[in-house]
């Protein structure tokens, strides 16, 4: 029996226990498990196959959906430490199952010795099978160390790559497979994904909190991780307020205040030793998003005009953001320039945006964030109604209402200069 023969038989027999629960087809289930090394809960309905739990519902997007029938192995992923199609697979047929995507395989700035062959042999043209057989290989390494080359065709016949690319695929593997005699390594990036939410607060997945209620009381003792590597986004805007330093300092003092100038962010909830849950929506082209996640204030030092807050969130399509925010005043000769540089990362769908579209929209959330500080510090209060995230058809015309702005006479209190995306 060839591997790919026994991953066939594994689907029709799935290796995690099943569950004896009898609900209907959009009832939603609670399955809880281990993607990548993070301890999941997830509540979804028992229609939903692991692939689409995992592209939708945790925002891992790497595993491809190619048939949906079992055929063309794009959707492989390892079950237990056996690969499986997930199109096959029902997520909650999962429960207690340790679940490897192609995510877990190598992290960007340490891939795995698979990865990397893949690369170095051009073994890939278009991508779209890449995830399937990366893991098909991996699961043919670890569970099959004595193949040979030339059971390597039959092998991995498994997966189909429709841009015909199996000898170069084949040259990778072979390499991969020489270079490790003692075992292929293990699977490099599991346990490195970011905390994200709190139980059971309106989000329908949660990572690194499978005890429910007891993780959201440990939640301060979690620290945020950013993401490693590059933003998806790096946004430096700078301001001109007309206001003195001291006044704008009020509103950055006030953590309540401050929320409410975010474009579409809402405090929730209080969680002490400044961290804080909240809420935010962000328009991005035709899509909505609405994140539920954490913020903790790193930096607060008024003396030194300076301001640092992280955060990260997930809405409950499984697209996922941090955010690295610094705030900076400096006295100048008609009041204070605030100075925001934010770093921004990504995934999940949302990242299919392109970065300039995302870079946008994150750069006109921060000028009207700048205007609801400017708002806010005048009035002592809150800004007079919802600063809402900017959509796309603002976008467009934002530029319009700029040069409209210019001519109107009162208007202009913020001076915009020296922005920069990167
Ligand atoms: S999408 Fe699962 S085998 Fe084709
Ligand atoms: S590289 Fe395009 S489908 Fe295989």
């Amino acid at each position: 029996m060839t591997v790919n023969e026994a991953a066939a038989h594994r689907e029709a027999t799935p290796p995690a226990r099943p569950r004896p629960v009898k609900a209907g087809a959009d009832d939603p289930v609670e399955v809880r498990m281990t993607v990548n090394g993070t301890p999941s809960v997830l509540s979804l309905p028992a229609r939903v196959t692991l692939s689409d739990a995992l592209r939708d519902h945790l925002g891992l997007t790497g595993t491809h959906i190619g048939c949906e029938h079992g055929v063309c192995g794009m959707c492989t992923v390892l079950v237990n430490g056996e690969a499986a199609r997930a199109c096959l697979l029902f997520a909650v047929q999962l429960d207690g199952a340790d679940v490897v995507t192609v995510e877990g395989l190598g992290r960007p700035d340490d891939l795995h010795p698979l990865q990397e062959a893949f690369g170095r042999n051009h073994a890939l043209q278009c991508g779209f099978c890449t995830p399937g057989f990366l893991m098909s290989s991996y699961d043919l390494l670890a569970n099959k160390p004595e193949v040979t080359q030339e059971e390597l065709p039959e092998e991995l016949s498994g997966v189909i790559c429709r841009c015909t690319g199996y000898r170069n695929i084949l040259t990778a593997v072979g390499e991969t497979h020489r270079a490790h005699p003692g075992g292929i390594p293990a699977p490099g990036n599991c346990g490195h994904r970011a905390l994200v939410g709190r139980a059971g607060q309106g989000g329908n997945a949660s990572a690194g909190q499978e005890d429910g209620g007891a993780a959201a009381a440990s939640v301060t003792d979690k620290e945020i991780v950013l993401l490693s590597g590059d933003p998806t986004i790096a946004v430096e805007i700078t301001t001109g307020i007309d206001l003195p330093e001291e006044k704008i300092w009020r509103v950055l003092d006030d953590i309540h205040l401050l929320a409410r100038c975010l474009p579409g962010a809402e405090l929730t909830d209080d969680l002490g030793n400044d961290h804080y849950a909240g809420r935010a929506r962000v328009s991005v082209g035709p899509i909505k998003l609405a994140f539920n996640g954490l913020a903790h204030i790193v930096e607060h030092d008024r003396s030194a005009g300076r301001l640092r807050v992280i955060a990260q969130g997930q809405d409950t399509g499984g697209a996922q953001t941090q955010a690295d925010i610094t705030l900076r005043t400096k006295a100048t000769e008609t009041g204070t320039a605030m100075h925001a540089d934010a770093k921004v990362y990504l995934t999940g769908r949302i990242a299919q945006f392109g970065r300039a579209l995302a870079g946008d929209v994150s750069r006109r959330m921060f000028e009207q964030f700048a205007d609801a500080v400017a708002e806010a510090a005048t009035s002592g209060g809150a800004p007079s109604g919802p600063v809402t995230a900017p959509g796309a058809l603002s976008l467009v015309f934002a530029p319009l209402l700029d040069r409209v702005k210019r001519f109107l006479p009162g208007r202009g209190k913020r001076r915009r200069g020296g922005e920069k995306e990167r």
